[in-house]
């Protein structure tokens, strides 16, 4: 059996380059990734991974040329109701972080529509990080968090890690345990900063609408082989492992 993480995370990257190959115009690119979205999303459901999230669109992606982003939120709302039936059948249950105020009425609409219409779901959470920026979490949580201390129920010296944490778009959340980019990029492009702390990260050179749910199995097994020693020492683990196995619940 392979351990899972508990929070998968993807950076979908390659689109354009994987159509630029093929001598086809970025917006092709863009919609076999959602192709491949809809396959990798109904994969994560299969294999029971409790959360999803999925980097669909950053906050630096809205200084793309007008007629990409528009193609971008077209797009969107399209498989959104297209896939709706999927993700009932599937019990997924639909959710978004990021700054939704930047993005368009028609778009708003369909996204609060399908949050609206899966919330009594019960099996996967899939989360679209849209319009989502890493430091922009931080600083929406750091102005809340000023907030309470203005309004005298926060003191400065009791603010810990776990205030910052419930702030954030992901609130109480398990953090990424594992985040896959493709495309061959090494960098977080701004996703999940806070969060990534001891996220284990995965890079592979598919390009994204090349991405299957084969390639998906690898990135898992990857993962699965991993020691993750959270800052501890290997042999402090193999003491830990010997009193609760990882196999054993608890
Ligand atoms: C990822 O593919 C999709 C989004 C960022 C919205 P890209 O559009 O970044 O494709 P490349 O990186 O230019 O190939
Ligand atoms: C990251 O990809 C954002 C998403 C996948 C949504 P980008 O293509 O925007 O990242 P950079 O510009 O290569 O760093
Ligand atoms: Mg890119």
């Amino acid at each position: 059996v392979l351990i899972l993480p508990n929070h998968l995370a993807v950076i979908m990257d390659g689109n354009g380059r994987w159509a630029k190959a093929r001598r086809h115009h970025r917006s092709y690119g863009h919609i076999r990734g959602a192709v491949r979205a809809k396959e990798i999303i109904e994969e994560c459901a299969r294999l029971k991974i409790p959360r999803l999230t999925l980097f669909t669109f950053s906050t630096e992606n809205w200084q793309r040329p007008a007629s990409e982003v528009s193609l971008l939120m077209r797009l969107l709302i399209k498989r959104l109701r297209k896939e709706r039936a999927s993700l009932m059948k599937n019990n997924i249950r639909f959710e978004c972080i990021g700054n939704l105020d930047r993005l368009p009425r028609f778009v708003l609409d369909v996204v609060k529509e399908t949050i609206a219409v899966t919330a009594h779901n019960t099996g996967m959470t899939l989360v679209f990080a849209l319009s989502y920026g890493g430091r922009q979490d931080i600083t929406f949580a750091m102005r809340e968090l000023a907030q309470k201390v203005l309004d005298g129920r926060l003191l400065p010296d009791a603010i810990t890690d776990e205030h910052i944490t419930q702030s954030l778009a992901t609130g109480g959340a398990p953090d990424p345990d594992l985040i896959i980019r493709t495309s061959g990029e090494s960098r977080f492009s701004n996703f999940f900063l806070w969060q990534a702390a001891y996220s284990e990260f995965y890079v592979c050179d598919q390009l994204w609408p090349d991405f299957s749910a084969a390639d998906l199995l690898i990135a898992l097994q990857s993962f699965a082989s991993r020691e993750r020693r959270f800052g501890k020492t290997g042999e402090q683990l193999q003491v830990m492992e010997s009193r609760w196995p990882r196999s054993q619940p608890g």
